[in-house]
């Protein structure tokens, strides 16, 4: 057997092998056929926030693009795309008015899966805010929520029946404390207050987002994207040990227990319990509403230090970038064992359900040379990736299906598209799309699988 077919082979019957995108990546037309602007269009534009202020205005032109960009999933031989619905292409006001042209845009998306075989794995929130809502404090308003509720309901009723799953969010960690606590994403916000309203805004956004679902599709399954992190202590020593464990409250307790538990992590909740915005009645209940699976993106671990500085707030941990290892093209480490690590862990602390691996892939910048773009680190990252979780399918953990992050190299959010982590080449000026070696391999993988049906 070929390579392929052995690693093919590992995976029961019903996996499914994906590729993923989000809309702000990819779609670019930010102004055509009624869309709004996004936080995202407003902080791209802004001195300093992406590099080179790199936008999303043209991006890969997906949304001009879109039948040829269908072929090329076909032709890559997957069975499920997973791409996110830009609300303001739905609500340009992020609430009010729905926009009919946005609804037929992902309806002919949609369509377009289905008429080629191909599963269609939506999220409803990937990080393209409506600029509007900002009006009103963003994330950190409760009217967010209910805003993203009524969103949620409109996609539903639409392309609900054609839909093969919906996830709530994507990466909330990221629209959390990246974007509202550490101000290195959209909207830039550096204060611990906002962004503990933001945290409870989303969480409870993504609740009433499940109860319109739900209502609208009772058979639609549902669920929720999170980067769960490996917090592993830099060293063995008992501070460290602790603060990996301030850690995982921090970036994981604070989105699982919520989900499912019903409830914030007892330190987190010691530690910053009182800046918390109100928690209503039936807060909890609504967030903790049973879910149909969940999804993982995973890069690399998150390697914890005791953060000693004077007046450092909980979690007082720090991540420490190692050296001496290996690293993709972005830096990250690349440790396939944390996948793992991270699996077993969230499997013993909380009650989940189905997992699929939503994100998982590489950064790595070379291009396009006599027609071909050798990328065989990636390749070599997503098969000893995908080699774990067979393993783990072995050992009997209930994992559904596995999305290549990304389709195509894309807008990679403050790092513009200068990082690249397509499984095909995009040639900006042109426009022109070259599957890459890792995508050859990934094709011939799906294909191998899907053969076994
Ligand atoms: C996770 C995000 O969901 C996606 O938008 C991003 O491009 C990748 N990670 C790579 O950083």
């Amino acid at each position: 057997m070929t390579p392929t077919k052995t690693l093919a082979a590992r995976f029961p019957e019903e996996f499914l092998f994906g590729v993923a995108t989000a809309a702000f990546q990819i779609e670019g037309a930010a102004k055509v056929d009624g869309r709004g602007p996004s936080i995202w269009d407003a902080f791209s534009k802004m001195p300093g926030r992406t590099f080179g202020r790199h936008d999303g205005d043209v991006a890969c032109d997906h949304y001009n693009r879109l039948d040829a960009d269908l072929d090329l999933i076909r032709d890559l031989g997957v069975d499920a795309y997973r791409f996110s619905i830009a609300w303001p292409r739905i609500f340009p006001d992020g609430r009010g008015e729905v926009n009919e042209k946005g609804l037929e845009f992902y309806e002919r998306l949609v369509d377009g899966l289905k008429a080629r075989g191909i599963k269609a794995f939506a999220t409803l929130y990937h990080w393209d805010l409506p600029l509007a809502l900002m009006g009103d404090g963003g994330w950190t308003s409760r009217d967010t929520a209910y805003a993203f509720a009524d969103y949620a309901d409109v996609v539903a009723r639409r392309l609900g029946d054609r839909l093969d799953s919906v996830a709530t969010f994507n990466e909330p960690w990221c629209s959390v404390w990246l974007s509202h606590l550490y101000g290195i994403h959209a909207p830039g916000e550096q204060s611990m207050d906002a962004a503990l309203h933001a945290l409870h805004m989303t969480n409870l956004a993504h609740g009433f987002g499940v109860a319109a679902l739900r209502s609208a599709r009772p058979d639609l399954p549902i669920g929720i994207v999170i980067n769960a992190h490996a917090t592993l202590a830099l060293t063995d020593s008992e501070v460290d040990q602790e603060a990996a464990e301030r850690a995982f409250s921090f970036h994981n307790g604070v989105f699982f227990g919520p989900l499912f538990d019903g409830a914030y992590p007892d330190d987190f909740m010691a530690a910053l319990g009182e800046r918390m915005p109100t928690i209503e009645a039936g807060d909890m209940d609504a967030i903790s509403a049973p879910l149909d699976f969940w999804g993982l993106n995973y890069y690399t671990p998150m390697r914890v230090k005791h953060d000693a500085s004077k007046g450092a707030e909980f979690p007082a941990a720090v991540s420490v970038a190692p050296e001496n290892v290996s690293k993709t093209d972005i830096g990250w480490e690349i440790d396939p064992s944390a996948l793992a690590y991270i699996i077993r862990e969230l499997n013993r602390r909380y009650d989940l359900p189905d997992l699929y691996i939503t994100e998982n892939g590489a950064c790595y910048n070379m291009g396009v040379e006599n027609g071909t773009v050798d990328d065989q680190p990636r390749l070599d990252y997503i098969a000893r990736h995908l080699s774990v979780l067979a393993d783990l399918i072995d050992e009997g953990f209930s994992i559904k299906g596995y999305f290549a992050w990304s389709l195509m190299d894309n807008f990679e959010w403050a790092e513009g598209y200068r990082m690249r982590f397509g499984i095909v080449h995009v040639d900006y000026e042109t426009q022109i799309r070259t599957v890459k070696a890792s995508g050859h391999w990934y094709a011939e993988l799906a294909t191998a699988h899907s053969g076994r049906n």
